[in-house]
């Protein structure tokens, strides 16, 4: 029922607690209350997993920002506003968790306080609490709800000190702003992914300045990004005049989000802020031109990231192709040497002067490639040590998998004609055994040559992606439905493979996804991004395709997901933890921490997934980028729009300082 309109105006004034026993209501939100709670079976089972996450949060770290479930212990992560409770309540709702539901609002209403003296990141806070703050109050009408929402929005305000842009953290009591990485600024995200709460925040207050924040820095980074053809790089100084910092272009972290808004700023506006869909358009048209490609040998589709904006955005408005990916251009190495030290018994015992000579030349052929490897065979001394150098030409990225596999499997006669190998005369044999060192040591210095080419990373971060292009096209929103169904569809197969083709079924925080033909796996996990914080991305793109197609694979693949998590993640003592490293082939390592996301989005997302009837109507709710089921403006949003309106007009005119 659309209700929430009739108290806007009061909400500046505290309201008193008058309604603790309210029962089951619904505000605005147009949940269809018949199909909240679980439907069926796996649905059942998603129930019970949030409840042994949240009564192991509720029984140790109740107020509390984060259970950490190995110790049953707590953090503050984000400042202390009992982040885990505010994000969680919204799920509760949906997942029939009504009690629950209550107990958690009472929490909110009594304890819940936005006067702390404590630096929060604006992005973090605004997805997480401003967000989880607004879906509740949707769902349950409860208009304190709103009041600490406003009170909380109007404390992040002051991290916009100077121009159009927010700095990254702001101090909630006495307004300070700072930078996790003051050289760096605010990133792309966290600085476009504020918009449609605090939109909704406007409509639902009739306070404009919400809105015109959010708004003064899409009008300043969109043309930006129409000019560049639709990507932008993820880190920025927000101080006037605006500049770049890190022309990294990615859809993973620091950039992700904000192109998953350029297309819910659409949709929360009901459709009608048509330059945020003509931005999204042309978003997904330049990634589509410059990231996407697909793995070897079975061909997989990827987004990849670049290190340097310049390197495509010009590329991308021009008509020929930037990125194809079939004609990768070898780029070749500039040659390599090695020089190894032997105590090779069957040469060293006759080399005691030639070893010093040979010496102290390697050093000259190092410089002179700039790129080498150093073995040693650590074989014990006899004698003094030999010398050897390994020469190769030029290497393009095939060439060196080719090298390395021969390496590594020990076929020393047909690499070593790939290479040249100068020992120190008179002897001109390697033994066996000093061959078997370097087909050890070369083999491994190829390796990073040849897995730094045509490999490409994708953070798992960027599975959000295909879901947002199935909602554009669920929506309207896509200039090319049919084509980018189909991305869609490639897209969250490949998210689903990084969970169902790892060795537990639990996929890496990133992998490497594969283009050169000598390899045999389409990818592997990024070396140091090998730990799973139980990321909700790659379901909530299923649960979108599912919506999208109907396919019930999506359902059985968030079921393999789901067991995986149940398997391995799932603590006897409560709660579920982070692993270490999914590709151990050891035991499984667990990381003493319990993410929020995972009740706001992934539990939810799988909820949603294997429900057949679905309790949100996406003609009528946008889920923000963390979960939170946020109202389309209705009625209410036309009476102020033209406020709103008229107040970013005239900001315009008085000039961006002005408008502080
Ligand atoms: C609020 O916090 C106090 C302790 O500070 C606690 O005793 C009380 O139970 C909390 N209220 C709710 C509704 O959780
Ligand atoms: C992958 O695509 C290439 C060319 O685009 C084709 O030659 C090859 O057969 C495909 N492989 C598979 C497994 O579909
Ligand atoms: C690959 O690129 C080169 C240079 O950009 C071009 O000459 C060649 O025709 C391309 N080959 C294919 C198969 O597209
Ligand atoms: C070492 O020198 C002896 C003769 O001085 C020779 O017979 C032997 O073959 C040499 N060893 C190697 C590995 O060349
Ligand atoms: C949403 O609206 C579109 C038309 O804009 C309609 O085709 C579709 O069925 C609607 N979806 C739902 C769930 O009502
Ligand atoms: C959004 O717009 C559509 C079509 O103009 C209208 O039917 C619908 O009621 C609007 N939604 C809301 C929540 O007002």
């Amino acid at each position: 029922m659309p209700c929430g309109h009739l108290v806007l105006r009061a909400v500046h004034v505290a309201l008193l607690l008058h309604e603790l026993q309210a029962k089951p209501t619904t505000g605005f939100a147009n949940v269809n209350v018949e199909i909240v709670g679980p439907q069926n079976e796996r649905q059942e089972s998603v129930v019970k997993a949030f409840l042994h996450a949240w009564n192991a949060y509720k029984a140790s770290c109740w107020g509390e920002d984060q259970l950490r479930p190995i110790s049953q212990t707590c953090n503050q992560e984000f400042g202390g506003l009992g982040v885990q409770i505010i994000d969680a309540l919204d799920s509760l709702w949906l997942l029939g968790l009504h009690e629950d539901y209550y107990e958690a609002e009472r929490w909110v209403l009594w304890n819940f306080s936005s006067d702390l003296d404590v630096s929060v990141s604006v992005f973090e806070t605004v997805i997480r609490v401003l967000g989880g703050l607004l879906s509740a109050y949707g769902l349950s009408g409860q208009e304190q709800l709103l009041v600490h929402a406003t009170q909380l929005g109007q404390r992040l305000l002051r991290a916009w000190r100077e121009g159009p842009v927010p700095h990254e953290l702001v101090n909630l009591k006495n307004g300070q702003t700072s930078f996790k990485e003051p050289e760096l600024g605010s990133s792309l995200a966290e600085v476009g992914t504020i918009q449609s709460e605090f939109t909704l925040l406007s409509a639902l207050t009739g306070d404009a300045s919400f809105h015109v924040r959010g708004t003064q820095v899409m009008d300043l980074l969109g043309p930006i990004l129409v000019e560049h053809g639709g990507l932008l790089p993820i880190m920025l100084k927000p101080q006037p005049p605006m500049h770049w910092t890190n022309e990294r272009v990615t859809l993973g972290g620091r950039g992700d989000s904000f192109y998953e808004y350029l297309l819910k700023q659409w949709l929360i506006s009901n459709r009608t802020e048509e330059k945020y869909k003509n931005w999204y358009q042309v978003s997904v048209n330049g990634i589509r031109r410059a990231f996407v490609g697909q793995s070897r040998p079975s061909n997989f589709t990827f987004v990849r990231e670049v290190r340097t904006w310049e390197s495509i955005s010009q590329l991308v408005q021009s008509d020929r192709w930037l990125w194809d990916p079939d004609n990768l251009t070898t780029e070749e190495s500039p040659g390599l040497a090695f020089f190894f030290q032997f105590h090779d018994a069957q040469i060293a015992s006759n080399l005691s002067e030639l070893g010093q000579e040979a010496s102290s030349s390697s050093g000259s052929a190092d410089a002179a490639t700039g790129l080498s490897g150093q073995g040693s065979a650590s074989e014990p001394s006899h004698g003094s040590p030999a010398w050897a150098y390994i020469l190769m030409p030029s290497l393009s990225a095939n060439t060196a998998c080719v090298l390395m596999e021969l390496l590594l499997s020990h076929r020393w006669a047909e690499a070593s004609k790939m290479m040249t190998i100068v020992l120190p005369p008179p002897y001109h044999q390697l033994s066996a055994n000093s061959q078997h060192r370097i087909d050890a040591m070369i083999g491994g210095q190829l390796q990073d040559l040849c897995w730094s080419r045509e490999e490409f990373k994708m953070d798992h971060l960027s599975c959000f992606f295909p879901g947002v292009l199935a909602l554009g096209v669920l929506t309207g929103a896509a200039a090319q439905p049919a084509e980018e169904l189909r991305l869609a569809q490639d897209l969250t197969e490949s998210c689903a493979r990084m969970w169902l083709d790892s060795p537990r079924g639990l996929a890496p925080e990133s992998v490497l996804w594969n283009r050169a033909p000598q390899r045999s796996r389409d990818f592997r996990a990024t070396p140091k991004d090998t730990h799973c914080s139980l990321r909700p991305e790659a379901v909530e793109s299923l649960w979108y395709l599912y919506l999208a197609t109907g396919d019930r694979k999506y359902q059985d693949w968030g079921w393999a997901i789901f067991q995986a998590i149940e398997a391995f993640a799932r603590l006897d003592s409560g709660g579920y933890s982070s692993i270490e490293d999914v590709t151990a082939e050891t035991e499984l390592l667990h990381r003493d921490e319990m993410q929020t996301f995972l009740l706001s989005e992934t539990f939810k997302y799988l909820f949603l997934l294997f429900g057949d009837r679905q309790p949100l109507d996406l003609n009528k709710t946008v889920l923000n980028t963390e979960g939170h089921p946020l109202p389309v403006l209705g009625a209410w949003q036309q009476r102020i729009r033209g406020q709103m309106a008229d107040a970013v007009s005239s900001c315009k005119r008085v000039g961006t300082r002005g408008c502080i």
